[in-house]
């Protein structure tokens, strides 16, 4: 039920076209006090138009929309340029209320997709390196812009675009061949490469030849060499492994694991392409293509030994994901250190005249701090993504056996909490913003977290238990005071949704359940929903809304609502 909308067709409709409802919508606002009204139309831009003051315009309109207001409205009155409405509060929670009942979860969807195939590129990780911050936030980010453009009515495809291919790979397989063995790897499969990796690089200093022979490697493994490719599969399977536990805990699942590697038999035609369109030029014993008009630097396509690039992978990734799932828009959920990176993919795309090249969206955000500094994954310093996970998960359950020690379904909901908290903490910022890393934060039950929205929801689902048999129900009285600050956050959830998939941002839905759990735990404080009256069954309805409401808005952001805590 979306009232501004009722208003602004009423306003419209005694407008003579001057102005339609969709202008009216987006200025109408909320009135500086609650004794004003409910909903503010100012008359401003009016004014201009009719040429006449907003005063004597607020004037007429209020008494024309007295006349045909309705029940919905219990007064329409001006006051100083605004024509401002009273809502019949009664009837409008009732109205917002079966709304809710009636459609679940899924009330806030909305068709603005048509169905169309939207690509996101999320995740993405590098085989033989620990799951960085930057990859969590990634996977949570993109994890929940799926679920969002999913309710928005589009078809999401989640790619998991693995780094699954480049020299540092030839160099891997030569410190393998030098210091490693089957069993530390099998045992430790990241740490152990990691370290390989490092040595790797610590012993080149000292030996440039090894850097050769590193590319050398590689040129075997592009070449389809036997041993290069097999030692290249066993490393990417055990990452794999390892990252598919780090995927398990948080729930995410993907559509495509095509990572880098997928491409190698799709970048000639990319190159071929190139040079037909001319856009290929010698640079420094490299080929690139120039992007100066673009005001960018060259994007590098192939080096002199012939060795493709990341951004040549890129530009058959994108070719193929058009080809493959024709998308509408194809998102790439990356950190703003790539920002540069994604201009050149779309720059040159655009110059070899592929006119999808504008569908192309790179979705930016910010570094996960550690005391206010870059958390670094290189020189051996790691977090390891699985082990915060598993903290989180252990402080949760701590915090379940010091407060409910009797639930019955503890691992499960420690699990819920602590990978919630840790999701919650990075959705509910802006995406660009830094984020400051700290467990403890995250896990509060007070405050802005994750484990403070679902601590509503099941306090929510309490009452539900508790009021056993009765058939909760907004047919019967209620005033509509009390409950009203509920109300109208229960029916901004749709626009919540809406601006979330405008902004590509999650944080709207983690801020909106944030601003409907303080809403609803002020009600719960105030009225004793309990309470045998006439009054009572609406109240449960209340309460039954605004827990589908948090458990549809916490499911957008990847989060599950355990019913009890
Ligand atoms: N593996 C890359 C990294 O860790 C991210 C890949 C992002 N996706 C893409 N299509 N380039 O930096």
């Amino acid at each position: 039920m979306n009232y501004v909308k009722d208003y602004a067709e009423k306003i419209a409709s005694v407008l003579d076209g001057f102005m339609s409802s969709s202008e009216i919508e987006p200025i109408i606002e909320k009135p500086r006090f609650m004794n004003q009204g409910d909903l503010a139309f100012p008359c401003f831009q009016l004014a201009k138009v009719m040429k006449k003051s907003p005063v004597v315009i607020a004037e007429g309109l209020s008494k024309q929309l007295q006349d045909i207001s309705g029940e919905s409205f219990e007064r329409i009155v001006s006051a100083g340029g605004y024509v401002n409405a009273f809502l019949n509060k009664s009837m409008t929670a009732k109205k917002v209320l079966k709304e809710i009942l009636d459609k679940k979860e899924k009330y806030g969807d909305f068709d603005i997709g048509g169905n169309g195939i939207v690509t996101i590129d999320l995740s993405s990780p590098n085989i033989a390196k620990p799951f960085s911050m930057g990859h969590l936030r990634s996977t949570v980010i993109g994890n929940s812009l799926a679920l969002i453009y999913k309710k928005s009515g589009y078809k999401p495809v989640k790619i998991n675009h693995l780094g699954d291919w480049g020299t540092q790979f030839g160099k891997l397989i030569k410190a393998y061949k030098l210091w490693g063995s089957e069993e530390t790897v099998k045992e430790n499969p990241i740490k152990e490469l990691l370290a390989l990796y490092v040595k790797f690089h610590e012993e080149a200093g000292a030996n440039p030849q090894l850097e050769q022979e590193g590319r050398d490697w590689f040129r075997r493994l592009e070449n389809d060499d036997q041993e290069a490719l097999q030692l290249w599969e066993w490393f990417r399977e055990e990452s794999l492994k390892e990252f598919k536990k780090i995927y398990d805990l948080m729930r995410v699942e993907f559509d495509s694991f095509a990572g880098e590697a997928f491409y190698n038999d799709k970048m000639d035609k990319i190159v071929e392409l190139l040079e037909e369109k001319a856009l290929l030029e010698e640079s420094d014993c490299a080929q690139v293509v120039k992007l100066e008009k673009e005001d960018l630097p060259p994007c590098l396509i192939k080096k002199s030994d012939g060795a493709t690039l990341y951004a040549t992978r890129d530009l058959a990734a994108a070719k193929f994901r058009h080809d493959e799932y024709g998308f509408i828009k194809s998102l790439y959920i990356v950190g703003n250190e790539q920002t540069l990176h994604f201009k050149q993919l779309k720059a040159v795309l655009e110059k070899m005249d592929l006119t999808w090249a504008q569908d192309l969206v790179h979705i930016p955000f910010g570094m996960m701090l550690k005391d206010g500094k870059k958390m670094s994954t290189r020189k051996g310093k790691v977090i390891l993504l699985e082990d915060v996970l598993n903290e989180s998960i252990e402080l949760a359950r701590l915090n379940i056996e010091e407060k409910n020690p009797e639930l019955a379904t503890k691992e499960d909901t420690a699990k819920i909490v602590g990978v919630g908290a840790i999701i919650f903490h990075d959705l509910k910022n802006f995406r660009m913003n830094d984020i400051e890393f700290s467990l403890e934060d995250m896990l509060k039950v007070e405050g802005e977290t994750g484990p403070y929205v679902q601590y509503t929801n099941a306090r929510a689902q309490s009452l539900l238990r508790k009021a056993g048999e009765l058939t909760v129900s907004c047919e019967g009285p209620i005033n509509g005071i009390s409950e009203w600050p509920v109300i109208t956050e229960l029916a901004e959830f749709p626009n919540a949704v809406k601006r979330a998939h405008e902004k590509n941002d999650p944080s709207q839905i983690a801020k909106y359940v944030l601003d409907l759990a303080q809403a609803f735990n002020k009600y719960y404080g105030e009225v004793r929903i309990l309470e045998e009256n006439e009054e009572r069954l609406t109240r449960l309805a209340v309460v039954q809304s605004v827990s589908i409401v948090l458990e549809e808005g916490l499911r957008l952001l990847g989060i599950q609502s355990p019913k009890e805590m």
